[in-house]
């Protein structure tokens, strides 16, 4: 049998499935029950009051089922690298937006939000500027200038920005950086100043857009969230602007107690929405083991589903968690498989032909529970 036939073959049985999935939403229609298979990610978290999104690269927009999978499932959109200094400042004096406009682009077309990242990292930036040796005053002048721009341009598009990305260590200490002490724009060795400065000039340039602090490996308790939460509870204090954090969540393991870890998550959020910032998951994905040919374990792939689920649940259970976001969609584009030098991957909801997994069902099964009862629930405990 031909790989034609197979093909038609699977076309066929993916109609029927939509065939059954619309017939079943009719039935839930006339029954008024809440099951609904037929249902994507982004109608899920229409329904749930929250943003679903995903990161994105304008260079597959037209590759048709990139496209059609990602206005489909997400109400939320950012692009992996279209905003980055790198991709935005071909040289000192120039801004390039092509790029990152053409997401904006797709995004209006489609109804879609767009989240911005990042405005001040001490990685992928351009060589003109890691190896300039600028002076901290001439720095401090291209930051600004930076932020502004870039946030002026994308005004009234880009509804929220991680200002500043990544900035803390594993013990929680500012990271050597351009920005901070190499030589820095003039705040070396003072701590958590030049990170205020950015939100300072942030705020000027665009006063109707969200600011983020987004940080990697602090999602759960401990030295490095600990670290965050003291200095957004600082910030918060002194009136420095600041209206959320991004827990980055590249989860790199699935053999871990996951009830234990997400339930870790969600007291994070939970200590972070009580001191008034919101929290969006901004690049979620879970990565597993996958052998030579890229291919995951099935096992490693339920745990997977289970681990996105206890994600989406700890962010469902906390007012102040108002957005998730998975780093890419589709296996076929993950940065999981690089970044691991192959030992790992297949991070994502869809697989490689864009084909839903089962880390999809469960999240759309958790979307698909809303908000609502977990409330009720927390109200009414006895405790
Ligand atoms: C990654 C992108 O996915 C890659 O395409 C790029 O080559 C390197 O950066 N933390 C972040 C993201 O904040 O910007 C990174 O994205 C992944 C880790």
């Amino acid at each position: 049998m031909g790989h034609g036939h197979s093909f038609q073959k699977q076309a066929h049985l993916r109609q029927g499935f939509w065939r059954l999935a619309v017939l079943g939403c009719v039935l839930a229609l006339i029954t008024r029950s809440s099951i609904c298979i037929g249902q994507t990610l982004r109608e899920a978290a229409d329904k749930a009051g929250i943003l679903f999104g995903t990161a994105v690269r304008p260079s597959h927009f037209d590759e048709k089922r990139y496209a059609s999978v990602l206005a489909r499932e997400f109400n939320m959109v950012e692009p992996e690298d279209a905003f980055k200094w790198r991709a935005l400042r071909p040289d000192r004096r120039s801004y390039d937006f092509r790029a990152g406009d053409e997401v904006v682009r797709f995004a209006q077309q489609h109804q879609i939000k767009i989240r911005g990242h990042c405005l001040v990292w001490g990685r992928d930036n351009p060589d003109w500027l890691v190896r300039g040796n600028f002076s901290s005053r001439q720095l401090s002048r291209l930051l600004h200038d930076h932020i502004s721009r870039v946030m002026k341009h994308y005004a009234g598009q880009v509804f929220a920005w991680d200002v500043v990305n990544e900035a803390l260590d594993e013990k929680g200490k500012p990271r050597d950086s351009i920005w901070y002490n190499q030589p820095g724009i003039g705040f070396a060795a003072k701590g958590t100043a030049y990170i205020e400065q950015a939100f300072r000039w942030a705020r000027k340039a665009d006063p109707q857009a969200l600011l983020f602090y987004n940080e990697a490996e602090g999602e759960d308790l401990g030295r490095k969230s600990d670290a965050v939460y003291a200095m957004v509870k600082d910030f918060k204090q002194r009136g420095v602007p600041i209206d959320g954090v991004g827990l980055q969540m590249h989860i790199p393991s699935v053999d871990v107690d996951i009830d234990a870890e997400t339930a870790a998550i969600s007291a994070n959020i939970a200590r972070l929405s009580a001191i008034g910032v919101q929290v969006h998951i901004t690049e979620l994905d879970v990565s597993v083991p996958v052998d030579s040919s890229g291919m995951a374990s099935a096992g490693d792939l339920q745990k997977q589903a289970d681990f996105y689920r206890g994600v989406v649940r700890a962010c469902l259970q906390n007012r102040g968690c108002s957005a998730i976001q998975t780093w890419g969609f589709t296996d076929k584009y993950s940065w999981i498989r690089s970044h691991s030098r192959g030992t790992r991957g297949d991070a994502l909801l869809f697989d490689r032909e864009y084909e839903p997994k089962p880390s999809y069902k469960a999240v759309l099964q958790e979307l698909s529970a809303g908000r609502v009862s977990r409330y009720a629930n927390s109200v009414h405990s006895p405790n």
